[in-house]
């Protein structure tokens, strides 16, 4: 389908990457949670306070079932934590070729410590929480991708070099 498919934790660049790779490769660039927003007409704050997180989970995976029959040549960047459900990794792979951006947890501390948008991070420690979290992510994000790259201390003409690089 000639999609490339970031993935990666909240902060790890996935949006501004996209937007950088969407320029250099002239594809142009689609967001999963921004997808979600518009189509539920409210922001993923919104959804996950008055629906709960499980509800936002079965928009991602419509989502991407729904990109899959549509979408061809793109850059698509996706929630943080769709690649943790299991029936979501055939998907992605289906979509298209998948990217890991790999970033330590602290990385992804200073780089999300002030934000406010991101529900699962609006809590009393949100540097042990990240921690916790990507113990349990790890993994999974390995296995969802053809591809890593890592991008802790990397500026992002680096990163998008390696990205072109690793694609072609
Ligand atoms: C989430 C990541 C967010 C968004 C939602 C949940 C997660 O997307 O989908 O807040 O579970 O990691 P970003 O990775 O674009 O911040």
């Amino acid at each position: 389908m000639g999609n490339i498919i970031l993935i990666g934790f909240m902060g790890c660049g996935k949006s501004t990457i996209g937007v950088k790779l969407s320029y250099r490769l002239r594809q142009p660039m689609l967001d999963t949670d921004k997808l979600i927003e518009k189509e539920e007409g409210r922001t993923i704050s919104e959804i996950f306070e008055t629906d709960g997180e499980e509800y936002f989970r079965n928009l991602e995976t419509e989502c991407i079932k729904k990109l899959i029959s549509t979408v061809h040549n793109q850059i698509i960047s996706v929630g943080g934590g769709l690649p943790m459900r299991e029936e979501n990794h055939a998907l992605l792979k289906e979509l298209g070729m998948v990217v890991y951006l790999r970033a330590r947890a602290e990385t992804i501390y200073e780089r999300v410590k002030h934000d406010k948008t991101r529900p699962l991070l609006q809590c009393d420690d949100p540097r042990e929480k990240i921690r916790t979290l990507m113990e349990k992510r790890a993994a999974v994000y390995e296995q969802a991708s053809d591809v890593i790259v890592d991008v802790d201390n990397k500026d992002f003409d680096t990163i998008l070099d390696e990205i072109v690089n690793v694609i072609e």
